[in-house]
C-alpha cells in the first residue's frame, strides 16, 4: 500500500482540525510542520501539506514549494484553509498567489473553510486584523466576505465540516 503522511501549520486550530480529519480516514501519519524536516516527508509516496491562509498566502507551503526537486516523483496534495468562503474564484486567487504556473501543474491544490478566533490569534496577527478592520470599516463598497469577516471580529466563528475534506481523500486514493 502506498504510504502517506499529512503535515500542517495550524495557528488557531482550523487547518489542524482538517489535517488530523484526513489523516484519520486516510490512515495516514500526523505531522507538525515545525517538527517535520524533508528527510521525514521524503519517505512516504503522497504528502499532503495543510496551512493556514494569512493574507492570501498558505501558511509554510515553502516546506513544499521551496523543495519541488527533492520532492518530485512524490504526490502532492495542499490544502489551503481560510475564514472566507471557498467560491471558485478565491480558490483560483489562492492558487495564483501561492504557486507558479511550474509548480501549479506538479500539485494537488484545495481550499477549506476555516474559522476565526481572535483570541487564538498573536499579537502581530491582532495588529493586522485591527488594520484590516479600519480600513475595511471605511470603505464604501465593502464586499459580503469582507463583511463576514468583520462579523468573526467581533464573535468567533468555525465553518469547519468534516465533508468538506471528501475531494482530498478522493485524490489521496486515487492513482494517477
Ligand atoms: C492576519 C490575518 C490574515 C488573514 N488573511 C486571510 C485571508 O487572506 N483569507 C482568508 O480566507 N482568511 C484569512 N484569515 C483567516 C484565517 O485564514 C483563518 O482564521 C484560518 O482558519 C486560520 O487557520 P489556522 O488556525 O489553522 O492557522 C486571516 C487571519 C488573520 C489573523
Amino acid at each position: 500500500m502506498k504510504s502517506t503522511v499529512v503535515v500542517y501549520q495550524s495557528k488557531s486550530g482550523f487547518t489542524e482540525k482538517y489535517a488530523r480529519w484526513i489523516a484519520e480516514d486516510a490512515q495516514a501519519n500526523l505531522l507538525e510542520a515545525g517538527g517535520a524536516k524533508l528527510e521525514d516527508l521524503a519517505r512516504y509516496d503522497t504528502i499532503v501539506y495543510g496551512g493556514g491562509l494569512y493574507i492570501g498566502g498558505i501558511n509554510g507551503v515553502k516546506l513544499i514549494t521551496g523543495h519541488m526537486k527533492e520532492l518530485e516523483n512524490k504526490k502532492l496534495i495542499v490544502f489551503g484553509v481560510g475564514a472566507s468562503p471557498c467560491r471558485p474564484n478565491v480558490v483560483e486567487e489562492v492558487r495564483k498567489a501561492n504557486f507558479t504556473d511550474e509548480i501549479k501543474g506538479k500539485i494537488h491544490f484545495f481550499l477549506l473553510r476555516g474559522g476565526f478566533d481572535l483570541s487564538k490569534c498573536g499579537l502581530k496577527d491582532k495588529m493586522l486584523m485591527n488594520m484590516l478592520k479600519i480600513k475595511l470599516g471605511k470603505a464604501p463598497d465593502t464586499d459580503e466576505d469582507a463583511k463576514g469577516m468583520l462579523a468573526c471580529y467581533e464573535h468567533p466563528a468555525d465553518f469547519t465540516s468534516r465533508d468538506a475534506i471528501k475531494p482530498i481523500l478522493d485524490c489521496i486514493k486515487n492513482v494517477e
